[in-house]
């Protein structure tokens, strides 16, 4: 079991000790929530917990559950992230501020000690359509199964193999969805996929349907980094150069019909079709608005790049209201990623530190809520300018994106008429009808 209000954290330490040494954990927000469970399921093998939880009450956690364990005379040991301030015999720490690799290993070490941990970890497959040979020390296997519970790893891309593009899309359309490779070397082949993806991306002779799906490609790769290795120096180069290629989209001749294009032959993908083009209409709008300004148009990138930065699965992108989310099937932890994600995002934006001022307010707003949490049921209207500016975009957007095929012009008569009722007040109104202007400018 984790306890820990940090998400993000937690998230990070579930994965990967499901990864390495493939046990089950449960998610935790509170030392509250932890022991309701604990009363009902007492054989927990470890507890991984904060020893101070700030949520809307702070609370000790690792002290109480700690007493709580003593008083139950129970024996599950426990890993304070922080100060262990407790006599519970069977518990151990680590510092507040250690890496999440640290907790994971020295959790590790507790469950399974001295066990040695499987050798190799999946690669997605969309990892190989930028790189045409792989480093040395980074072979690449396939997973086959050898009997009921037992697998076999084949080598099949060795060092210094030269592929293309067309010879990974292959393997995709025969249904392969992993390759595995060596844990021990997992995160410099993502830092050389990385490279190699900041590289293509800076090359101003990729141009056109080649960059959309290049910069579809990268925007991938940059919410799984962000996820799975972290932000650190080379996460920021490729956000950068990735927002440096969404301008060079922007800036191309026909960007709305040469992106169009590219989204229908299947070259991009939903996720970034929906950042993009939020990006795209967003630059549009803003030229009917007179406190427009180009550090305005700016922020407006940065705010559409990173609005939904939080999910990783492309499915969870799509939901833009309750009753979507009421009607998707999702499991609970999935439901909880979209109901926060405007909050986690904004908070993932906060730690990168070249961005201009102001973004991470508006992505917290990004669903019509002021604090991040949820789809609000009748619109605010003490949002940020911005942050309306961007729902009537983004729900313009989805439903433009719902339209199988290329949209027709009752299409999108039909999408007007669906929002209008809700978006006719103040920068909601006149966002709506500056959209409906730049289509009909667009129509002519
Ligand atoms: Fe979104
Ligand atoms: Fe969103």
């Amino acid at each position: 079991m984790i306890i820990d209000n940090d998400e993000t954290l937690r998230k990070i330490i579930k994965l990967n000790l499901m990864k390495t040494i493939g046990c089950d954990v449960i998610e935790m927000t509170s030392a509250k929530e932890a022991l309701d469970l604990m009363r009902i399921l007492p054989e927990l093998d470890l507890i991984i917990c904060k020893d101070l939880i700030k949520a809307e009450k702070a609370e000790k956690a690792g002290l109480i559950v700690a007493n709580y364990l003593k008083t139950e005379s129970l024996k599950t040991p426990v890993l304070v992230i922080g100060n262990k301030d407790s006599d519970y015999p069977y518990v151990s720490s680590i510092p507040a501020n250690a890496p999440w690799k640290d907790i994971v290993a020295k959790a590790s070490d507790i469950l399974a000690p001295g066990e040695e941990v499987p050798e190799f970890v999946p690669v997605s497959v969309h990892y190989f359509l930028n790189i045409n040979t792989i480093i040395t020390g980074c072979d690449i296997y396939i997973r086959v199964k050898k009997s009921e519970s037992e697998f076999q790893y084949v080598k099949r891309l060795h060092a210094g193999d030269q592929f293309i593009r067309e010879d990974i899309i292959k393997y995709q359309e025969s249904g392969l969805r992993e390759f595995y490779i060596s844990k021990d070397n997992f995160t410099t082949f993502v830092n050389f996929v990385t490279a190699e993806l900041i590289k293509k991306l800076a090359d101003t002779s990729i141009t056109g349907k080649e960059r959309v799906t290049l910069s579809s490609d990268a925007y991938k790769i940059t919410t799984e980094r962000i996820q799975n290795i972290g932000i650190d120096e080379i996460t920021i180069e490729l956000v950068e150069e990735s927002i440096a290629s969404m301008n060079n989209l922007l800036k191309e001749q026909n960007s709305l019909v040469m992106f169009l294009k590219a989204l229908y032959a299947n070259d991009c993908s939903f996720a970034y079709a929906h950042t993009y083009l939020c990006c795209l209409i967003l630059h549009k709008v803003i030229n009917s608005f007179e406190w427009q300004s180009p550090q305005i148009k700016d922020k407006l990138t940065y705010i559409a790049y990173f609005h939904d930065i939080s999910l990783t699965k492309q499915s969870l992108t799509e939901i833009n209201s309750q009753e979507e989310l009421d009607d998707s099937g999702l499991y609970t932890e999935d439901k909880n990623a979209v109901l926060n994600h405007a909050l986690q995002s904004a908070a993932i934006v906060e730690k990168f530190s070249k961005i201009p001022n102001g973004v991470g307010a508006i992505i917290k707003e990004h669903h019509g809520t002021k604090s991040g949490i949820g789809f609000p049921e009748t619109l605010s209207h003490s949002l940020l300018p911005l942050s309306m500016m961007f729902v009537v975009t983004e729900s313009f957007v989805d439903e433009f994106l719902k339209i199988e095929g290329v949209p027709n012009s009752e299409n999108l008569k039909e999408i007007f008429a669906k929002l209008q009722p809700r978006f006719s007040k103040s920068t909601y109104g006149q966002t709506l009808i500056a959209i409906q202007g730049m289509i009909q400018n667009k129509k002519k």
